[in-house]
């Protein structure tokens, strides 16, 4: 028996839970679940994600507490989670005494082992709320581009990546005034110190899937830099202890507490299984010298590598911990092929979905799509329904509800006492020692495709022997009672392999089958003069109009609230700069788009009918443009520095018209006017010939 500690990602506790966060803890309970029923020892731990600028100023905005405010999310969290049926064996906070003493051990491990030094960082400062203001908190104009309105990391417009304190006419977003320039003392772990040992680690025991070693080994090549692990007040989280009594109070920045958090629950779990039968020791999992007695997994998205396989690694080696088995990443969630939109409905809450359908059906389409790569996965609401109705209630529903009418009808429920088809049900039992492995592999898809070849073979053996012709025929008692038996039989295995993926329904299966196990090994005990009780049905298709109410839902949800975006909020990505390339989530696409990409884009034939300057911008003209729709559109361009109005107007010039509508200062640009060339050389309009007709798409 192995003894196993797996976690997900810590979500933050600022937001709600979302279809994409579910992703991971979808696939990390499947795999739970499938280790335990493979007869191991497995412990899930997680916790909510609850320190950070993020969650103060959330907790500002609604009037509460810091902790408050985490309070409800976590509760909210904990409910969705159980909708969804994660079985957490534990989920804790990461403001929590164990976290702080934990976080505070490591860092004092770290700091006499000398892994810790102080730098002074100039930030910008807003000296009306009173703090340092991270990126996401900073707008301003676009040092390279001139664009307006860009946050203080990169330009949306033209792709830059600077330093906020390089903004133009930078604005605090949080109070609206000009921030300054202050210069703070900051507190810093030295990663750069654990090259090598983490160069050897990337690469030993299997550790991390290639392509995530793959892209260590860039992070290495660009060169490891120091981490700021410290934030100035006001700051919600820990305070660093040991600090001069003189100088200002720092606290730890939320990604050195909360990797700890894992350490923290299940020291929690621990403590309150104490003296119980199934207590568990702490040090058995955590201490340097039983890493290899011990296992631990960390479940997370490809947007956090760099926290999970360089600086928690180093922190916990630095401090005489031991280090994760393995971190297993996944790819982003896509709905209909596109990244989740709150305009399209696509965005959409756990709790959303769970009120218009069945968790079980999303935890078996994902478990259809995931593998042990770091790849996206799309939902395809149409392929979902179609996937759903005819693999689960199609394929597998269907064997019981064929065969358990006649058993309990005519046989009191009773199977055959011989089975009639050995080396169909041979054949299935040990097809579950391939899908057992394909759990523990992470190859979910595989294991979603054995176990549906195995639902095909039992329904093409019905279809065969067809049990109800038989049982008009005189004489054929016996072989209608053997028929089923089989069936069941084989559904029987079925609910064994599909329990991870399904736990209610195969719990409901378990008591109409009568069984008291859906272990994996109990499948090899065929179930012979055994009794079943009366069938109940067990899945209910799933109908378009509930996917659609969900999506309509969906959108008035997010009308209402303006949701925080969680894998966009600040303190999601190492705060070094210029340090390491970033663990972001959009890192790795590729550059290319496909023609389907292509086609999304609308362009159009659009005649300026006005063409004027603005006031008080002085690189915007403001078009009126007839696209030939009832009503003109208004669209701003950068191009006043090489332009007079009038050289514009009456010209045929080519308009983007399914771009989003951009807010802006002056008014709603509804398009996007092309040019060619640079802004900062020079813009040149394109023009189209008269002859073009107004509203005609470019294709
Ligand atoms: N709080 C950090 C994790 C700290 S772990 C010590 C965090 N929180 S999160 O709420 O933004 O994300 C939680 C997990 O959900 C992360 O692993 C993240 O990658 C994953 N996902 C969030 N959005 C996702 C999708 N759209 N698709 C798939 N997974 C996503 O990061
Ligand atoms: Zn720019």
């Amino acid at each position: 028996m192995r003894e196993i500690l797996v976690t997900s990602a810590l979500p933050y506790a600022n937001g709600y839970i979302h279809l994409g966060h579910l992703v991971e803890y979808i696939q990390t309970d499947i795999w739970v679940r499938a280790m335990k029923a493979q007869g191991h020892q497995v412990t899930y731990v997680c916790a909510d994600d609850a320190h950070g600028t993020a969650i103060m100023l959330k907790a500002e905005a609604n009037g509460v507490t810091p902790e408050e405010q985490i309070a409800s999310v976590k509760a909210s969290h904990e409910a969705d989670f159980s909708k969804f049926l994660i079985n957490f064996d534990n989920y804790h906070s990461t403001h929590s005494e164990e976290n702080k003493e934990f976080s505070e051990l490591i860092y004092r491990r770290l700091s006499s082992a000398g892994h810790i030094s102080t730098k002074d960082v100039e930030q910008l400062f807003d000296p009306e709320k009173q703090l340092f203001l991270a990126d996401r908190f900073v707008k301003g104009t676009c040092p390279e581009c001139d664009s307006p309105d860009q946050y203080g990391d990169n330009c949306e417009v033209c792709g830059t990546t600077y330093n906020a304190t390089e903004l133009k006419n930078p604005q605090s977003t949080l109070s609206g005034s000009t921030p300054v320039l202050k210069t703070s003392k900051h507190y810093f772990f030295n990663l750069p110190e654990f090259e090598q040992f983490l160069k050897d680690w990337t690469r030993s025991d299997n550790r991390l899937q290639t392509s995530v070693a793959n892209k260590l080994q860039e992070w290495f090549e660009a060169g490891l830099a120091t981490w700021d692990i410290s934030r100035d007040a006001p700051y919600f989280g820990f305070q660093i202890p040991d600090t001069p009594s003189d100088e200002p109070d720092k606290y730890f920045y939320v990604w050195l507490d909360a990797p700890v958090g894992y350490m923290a629950s299940f020291k929690n779990l621990c403590d309150k299984r104490a003296g119980t039968e199934q207590a568990l020791d702490f040090d058995r999992y955590w201490a340097q010298e039983n890493e290899h007695k011990t296992e631990v997994y960390h479940f997370i998205g490809k947007d956090i590598v760099y926290f999970h396989a360089l600086f928690w690694p180093a922190m916990l080696a630095g401090s005489e911990y031991r280090t994760p088995t393995g971190v297993f990443a996944h790819g982003f969630l896509m709905v209909n092929g596109e990244k989740m939109s709150k305009s399209r409905g696509t965005f959409i809450k756990a709790e959303t979905y769970a009120e218009h359908l069945h968790p079980e059906y999303l935890r078996y389409y994902f478990a259809s799509k995931l593998s042990d790569k770091v790849e996206d996965i799309n939902l395809d609401l149409e392929d979902f329904m179609q996937k759903v109705n005819s693999d689960l209630v199609g394929k597998v529903v269907n064997i019981a509800s064929r065969s358990a009418g006649f058993l309990v009808k005519k046989y009191d429920g009773m199977l055959s006492e011989v089975c009639a088809e050995p080396e169909l049900l041979e054949d299935i039992t040990k097809t579950g020692d391939e899908i057992a492995a394909a759990y523990e592999n992470r190859e979910f898809s595989r294991a979603m495709r054995l176990i549906m070849q195995c639902a095909d073979k039992a329904n093409e053996y019905i279809d065969e022997k067809k049990p109800w012709s038989l049982a008009k025929q005189e004489g054929t008692e016996q072989e209608v009672q053997d028929v089923c038996s089989v069936a069941i039989n084989i559904f029987r295995q079925l609910m064994v392999y599909l329990a991870p993926v399904l736990p209610e329904l195969t719990n409901n299966a378990k008591a109409f089958l009568n069984i008291d196990s859906l272990d994996f090994a109990s499948r090899n005990q065929w179930l012979l003069g055994h009794k079943i009780n009366k069938f109940k049905p067990l899945m209910q298709r799933i109908e378009e109009k509930d996917i659609e109410a969900m999506v309509e839902d969906s959108k008035a949800s997010l009308a209402q609230v303006d949701a925080p975006a969680p894998t966009a909020i600040t303190n999601s990505k190492p705060a070094a700069k210029n340090a390491a390339p970033e663990a972001n989530a959009d890192a790795e696409q590729t550059d290319y788009i496909g023609i389907d990409d292509f086609a999304k884009v609308e362009m159009k034939v659009a005649h300026v009918l006005a063409c004027n300057h603005v006031e008080g911008a002085d690189k915007l003209l403001q078009f009126t443009l007839d696209v030939g729709e009832d009503k003109p559109r208004n669209v701003f361009s950068g191009i006043r520095k090489f332009y007079e109005p009038e050289q514009l107007v009456n010209k045929k010039v080519v308009c983007v018209t399914n771009l989003a509508p951009r807010k802006m200062k002056f008014g709603i640009s509804e398009g996007m006017v092309l040019s060619t060339g640079e802004p900062k050389t020079g813009l040149t309009v394109v023009t189209l010939p008269d002859t073009c007709v107004v509203g005609d798409v470019l294709a």
